[in-house]
């Protein structure tokens, strides 16, 4: 049978990251329209930050809500000094994890040539240095900061490879670079450091001890329980409750499998009887879990199953940010 459905118009736009097509993204980011690439994290929708058309675009495909603020993303501290006030502080973080999977909500210069929409009004910008290669290679191509959220439908599942990309982003995107699978699988620890105390907005791969071990001072961790978060959700509105869910309802901690559901496992002991299972880590490493979360949410949710039993996963180390998002993904739907 020929097919000729959308999979087929999105094999003409996800391309090798070749110098050519790099460039071609770059060319595009320059035109104010948008370029999915590769992070270590996640993949990200891209736009040129400084942009209000193009970061409006970025709203729109996502459904995403305006009050929700994007990361921009730069090649490193010497750029984001230049949108934000980079204190000593900034630069102990950047020292220690830049390039890498931290984002840093900062105050915006008064000279910030972001557009506040961006950051959604806010007086703070949250911004990062990814490591992945062809990110660097498209900031640098594109000398632009570039807003870039994960390339998913507001609320939906964040994409981890090329093609999860163009499965969700019907239209929107014009080109999608495939850099293969990412290595770490779950967003960026987002860490506020425009109050007295540095703060944990969102967990990921690199800790809270991480952090204050690198700042060599405490660090909060703020989660929808936590009152402040709860009493003030403007201050990072990625704290909203219910996110990054597939279309089948999730069931957290299950030791068993119900009749008629799909099973994500992790370790060794895998109880019998799902119609689909897929182990985040057999070997139960909770770093190679991380980086198959995303894609087997996908995979179970696609075999149309009602309800996916998740395995107990320990909650250390990237275990937070995997239970964080597993939290949100069971979370009831607003
Ligand atoms: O790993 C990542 O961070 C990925 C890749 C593509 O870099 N990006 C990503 O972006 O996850 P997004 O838009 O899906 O998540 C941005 C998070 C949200 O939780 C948002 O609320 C928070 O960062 N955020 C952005 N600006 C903020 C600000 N000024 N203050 C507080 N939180 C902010
Ligand atoms: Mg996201």
């Amino acid at each position: 049978m020929i097919h000729l459905g959308p999979r087929d118009r999105w094999e003409h736009i996800i391309f090798q990251p070749t110098p050519e097509a790099i460039q071609s993204a770059a060319d595009i980011l320059r035109s104010g329209r948008m370029a999915a690439f590769p992070t270590e994290t996640v993949y990200g929708l891209g736009a040129d930050a400084t942009n209000d058309d193009a970061v409006a675009a970025i709203f729109r495909a996502k459904g995403r809500p305006q009050t929700n603020p994007l990361i921009v993303h730069v090649p490193g501290a010497v750029e984001a000094a230049k949108l934000t006030r980079f204190d000593a502080r900034a630069e102990r973080a950047a020292q220690a994890f830049w390039p890498g999977a931290l984002t840093l909500v900062l105050e915006r210069r008064a000279d910030c040539p972001i557009a506040t929409r961006a950051s959604a009004g806010l007086s703070t910008l949250a911004v990062r240095a990814p490591i992945h290669p062809i990110a660097q290679a498209v900031l640098r191509a594109s000398e632009l900061p570039l807003a870039a959220p994960s390339a998913n439908l507001s609320g939906q599942v964040s994409p981890t490879t090329a093609q999860h990309v163009a499965d969700s982003m019907d239209g929107s995107v014009d080109i999608i670079l495939d850099g293969g699978p990412c290595t770490i699988g779950v967003e960026s620890t987002v860490l506020a450091l425009n109050g007295p105390v540095a703060s944990v907005l969102r967990p990921g791969s690199i800790t809270p001890e991480a952090i204050a071990d690198a700042l060599g001072e405490p660090v909060e961790t703020l989660t929808t329980n936590h009152p402040i978060a709860a009493n003030a959700p403007a201050r990072s509105p990625g704290l909203l409750d219910s996110h990054y869910a597939p279309r089948a309802k999730l069931r957290l901690n299950a030791t068993t499998v119900s009749k008629g559901e799909g099973l994500l496992a992790f370790g060794d002991t895998v109880p019998p009887g799902a119609v689909i299972t897929r182990n985040l880590s057999a070997r139960a490493d909770l770093g190679e879990a991380a980086g198959s979360l995303y894609a087997a949410l996908r995979e179970i949710d696609r075999s149309g199953v009602p309800v996916i039993a998740v395995a107990p996963i320990p909650n250390t180390g990237i275990g937070v940010a995997i239970n964080d998002r597993l939290n949100r993904a069971a979370a009831p739907r607003g």
